[in-house]
Formats: C-alpha cells, structure tokens, sequence
C-alpha cells in the first residue's frame, strides 16, 4: 500500500514538475562551444545566457541551429556562419547528441578528442574549416557513426585504421586535408562485406597513397622506386665517371711528372 502511494506520489509529482527541468550538461555543452567559437555580429544572437541556461523545452530550443528531442540537444546544425576560434572539448558533455554539423565556417584548431563521449553521434560533419591536427583514432567509440565528413581542412597525420571497424559507416570523405602514410585496409576491405570508400574519400591529400590511390608518391610526384633507381643508377655512373676522372688525372700527372723529370734531366745534362 505504501509503495503503491509512494510510487502515485511521484508520477504527480512528475506530471507536476515544470517540463524544462533542464540538464546540466547540455547547458555547460553549449556555454563552453559558444566561448571558444568566435561569432561575428548578427550571428547566433539568440545564444544568450538566459537562452543558454535553458536550452530546451521539450522539443523546442530558442537557440539557432539547436534542435531538442525530449529536454536534450539532439541536433546542432551551425554551418556557414562565419564561426572561427576552436570546438570544445566540452561539446562532449551534450550527450544526446546524434549530429554535428559545424561545416563552412573558419574553425581551427584540433579535433578534441572528447570527442569519444559523444556516443549516440551518427553525423558528424567539420568539412570546410581549418582543422588541424590528428584524425582522434577514439573516434570508433563513438559506435553509431554514420557519416564523417572532414574534407577541406588541415588535418595532418595517418588515417586511424580503427575507424574500419565502424560498421554503420556510409559516408566517409577526408578529402583535401594533409594527410599523410597508406590508406588502412580497413577501410577498404571492411567487415561483414560492407563496401570500401573510393578514391574520392581521399584526394587531395599529397602524402597518402595505397588503394584505391596510387602508390606511394615522394615531394617530386615521381614513384619511390624510380627514385630508388635513379638514385643508384646516378650512384653508379658518378662512381664510374670518378674513376675515369681519377684515372685520366692520374695519367696526366704522371706524364707531367715524366716530362718534369726529363726536363731536369735535360737542365742537369750539361750542353754541348
Ligand atoms: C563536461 O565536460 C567536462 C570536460 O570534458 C567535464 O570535466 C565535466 O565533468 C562535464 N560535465 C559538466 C556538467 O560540466
Ligand atoms: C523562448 O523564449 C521565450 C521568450 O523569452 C520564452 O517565453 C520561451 O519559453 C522560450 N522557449 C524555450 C523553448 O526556452
Ligand atoms: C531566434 O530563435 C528563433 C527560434 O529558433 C528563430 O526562429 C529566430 O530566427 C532566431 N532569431 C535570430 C535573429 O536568429
Ligand atoms: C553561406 O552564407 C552566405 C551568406 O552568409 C551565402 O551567400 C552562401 O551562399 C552560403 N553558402 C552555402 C554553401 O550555404
Ligand atoms: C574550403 O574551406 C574554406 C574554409 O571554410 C572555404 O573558404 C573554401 O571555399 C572551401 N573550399 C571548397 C572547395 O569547398
Ligand atoms: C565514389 O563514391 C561516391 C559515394 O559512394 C559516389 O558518389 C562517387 O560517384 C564515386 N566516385 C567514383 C569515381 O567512383
């Protein structure tokens, strides 16, 4: 009986409570991103603190580009508003959320890694900034990864081989980055038959090579192994040319010397 008024209690309760008992993470989230991004004027005016402090009502967000599902950020979407400055490590704090679309700003600095918390995440979309730093291999905690758009920024470094082993991963494009060394075999012979990302996902990018790239390019744009070959074969005839060199010279001084002696022999030989 008195577990069955307690429990009655608490659903009123509940009914009662106002519906924006906002979440504390989802208010430091967005606090943290929007002081570490830049917004130029006439952008995002509606981020002010009292609408940051209550970032949602059911389903509804006075913010620009936030979309809430039940209380929780869900969606933020920012593209081409001019933000510059760096994405907060504390965007990991909006756990709810399953996309991030920051593209087409000026955004620079590194891809946090805390990024690994967000772990019902399915879209995340950075392309077009100025990003740089390293692909974060934790990038596979976050399970649920559907699209990784990262195209046009600075990134430098390997492609983690760990993010093969996304298996909801249709979309992946690192094109126009910096990235350098072999495109992991993960990403092209990828599990349960799912099929590899072509070349498209990765030109642009002066240093990786391997399928579905060529092979592996130096500075010059020539294969390694014509290097390789004109490096020895160089080798070869510099050897050989030194040779000739030191023999023609060796000749030379030895018929200098050969004349010098009978020279002085001759100056020795008294005249007659
Ligand atoms: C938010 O993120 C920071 C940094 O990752 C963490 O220290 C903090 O505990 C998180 N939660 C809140 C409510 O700030
Ligand atoms: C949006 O702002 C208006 C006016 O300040 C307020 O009445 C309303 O409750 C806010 N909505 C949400 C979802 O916070
Ligand atoms: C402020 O937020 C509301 C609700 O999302 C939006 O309709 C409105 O366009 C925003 N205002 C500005 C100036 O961005
Ligand atoms: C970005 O915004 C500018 C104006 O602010 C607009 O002219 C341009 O078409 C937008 N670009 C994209 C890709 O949406
Ligand atoms: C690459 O990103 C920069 C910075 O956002 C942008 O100005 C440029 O138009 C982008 N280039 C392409 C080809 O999308
Ligand atoms: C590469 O794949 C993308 C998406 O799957 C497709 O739109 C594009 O046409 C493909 N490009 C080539 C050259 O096969």
């Amino acid at each position: 009986m008195g577990f069955f008024s307690l429990t009655l209690m608490s659903i009123l309760m509940c009914a009662f409570l106002p519906p924006s008992s906002q979440d504390p993470n989802d208010q430091s989230c967005l606090t943290n991103l929007f002081q570490s991004m830049h917004v130029p004027d006439h952008n995002l005016v509606n981020w002010t603190e009292p609408n940051l402090a209550n970032p949602c009502s059911g389903f509804m967000s006075n913010l620009t580009g936030a979309t809430c599902n039940n209380g929780r950020i869900y969606k933020l979407s920012l593209s081409n508003l001019s933000l510059y400055g760096s994405i907060s490590p504390y965007i990991s704090n909006c756990t709810s959320l399953q996309s991030l679309d920051l593209s087409n700003n000026a955004l620079t600095g590194p891809i946090p890694t805390e990024f690994q918390y967000l772990i019902n995440l399915a879209i995340l979309d950075l392309s077009s900034n100025h990003l740089s730093g390293t692909i974060p291999p934790s990038l596979t905690m976050c399970m649920f990864l559907n699209i990784i758009d990262l195209h046009n920024n600075s990134l430098t470094g390997p492609i983690p081989p760990q993010l093969g082993s996304l298996v909801r991963l249709s979309v992946f494009d690192v094109s126009d980055n910096k990235l350098s060394g072999v495109i992991p075999t993960s990403l092209v012979d990828r599990p349960g038959n799912l099929p590899g990302f072509n070349a498209t996902s990765y030109s642009g990018n002066e240093d990786l090579y391997g399928y579905p790239l060529g092979p592996m390019k130096s500075r010059s744009g020539l294969p390694v192994l014509l290097i390789v070959g004109i490096g020895l074969g160089s080798g070869l005839i510099s050897l050989v040319l030194s040779f000739v060199v030191t023999c023609v010279w060796l000749k030379v001084t030895d018929q200098k010397l050969a004349a010098e002696h009978q020279g002085k022999i001759n100056e020795l030989m008294p005249e007659y």
